[in-house]
């Protein structure tokens, strides 16, 4: 562990005015959440066709198997990690303004923070693809897919963003503002390869911001724009750095 450079990034954001972090699947992965990418990523035994949104739209009961067996049978299991903690931590005690996410998976909610921009929506919410109702996941029988809408029949889509679907406008607005406000911008467990998540960092640096980035190990970010790597598991460098700043 280098106690250095953690204590350089406590010290960063102990002293910033305005902390914004960024956060992909790495971060989940301490909760039992597999990433999308690498040795156990989701796209290796996955085909993503399951996910465009042309082949929901064309077989939607085939793609409803398979993405409720990938998110709904684990995901309402998950429980929020060290790292999901010590964000919310630093948001009660004004050390973080906000997450952009690219999560689904709502465990930065669920661990208390306030202000969540999911870029990539959320697997919390149903949207009727007819009449656009939309349900808590807690109101829909997944016994029988596809999940249809009470006021219409219409066939529900999670509120999740398909491969050939744009990201929802305010998200992506609020993340744009959000990381050109940003003085210390923290990436945390992401490849961020997807557009227009991956120029989000940019964006930060940019307009001046500290760069920390937290992955296990070096992505296209760390040689690029990253000022401080912290090359270990998300739980260790925030637990760490949630100890050095006494939250
Ligand atoms: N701690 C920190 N980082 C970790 C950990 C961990 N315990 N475990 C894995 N990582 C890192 C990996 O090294 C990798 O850089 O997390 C990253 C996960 O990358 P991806 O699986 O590609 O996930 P992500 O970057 O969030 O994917 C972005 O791509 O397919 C789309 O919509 C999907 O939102 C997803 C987007």
């Amino acid at each position: 562990m280098n106690i250095e450079k953690l204590e350089s990034a406590a010290e960063c954001i102990r002293k910033s005015r305005y902390t914004v972090a960024f956060t992909g699947a790495g971060i989940s992965v301490e909760s039992g959440i597999p990433p999308f990418r690498g040795e156990n990523g989701l796209w290796n035994r996955v085909d993503p066709i399951f996910l465009d949104i042309n082949f929901f739209k064309a077989k939607p009961f085939q793609s409803w198997k398979i993405i409720k067996e990938i998110f709904y049978d684990k995901l309402g299991d998950a429980a929020p990690n060290l790292a999901h903690e010590m964000l919310a931590r630093m948001e009660q005690r004004s050390y973080l303004e906000s997450i952009i996410t690219q999560n689904i998976d709502h465990l930065h909610q669920k661990a208390g923070n306030q202000h969540v921009y999911e870029l990539h929506g959320t697997y919390k919410r149903l949207v009727c693809t007819n009449c656009n109702s939309e349900y808590d996941i807690s109101f829909a029988d997944l016994k029988y897919l596809p999940p249809t809408c009470f006021v219409c029949k219409g066939i529900l889509k999670p509120d999740i963003v398909f491969f050939n679907e744009p990201i929802p406008a305010f998200a992506k607005k609020r993340s744009f503002e959000e990381a050109a406000k940003a003085d210390v911008f923290i990436i945390i467990g992401t490849n961020a390869e997807v557009l227009p998540a991956a120029q989000i960092p940019e964006i930060a640096k940019e307009h001046g911001a500290k760069i920390i980035e937290i992955n296990i190990k070096p992505t296209h970010f760390t040689d690029l724009i990253t000022d401080i790597f912290l090359e270990m598991k998300a739980t260790e460098a925030l637990g760490e750095i949630g100890r050095l700043l006494y939250l």
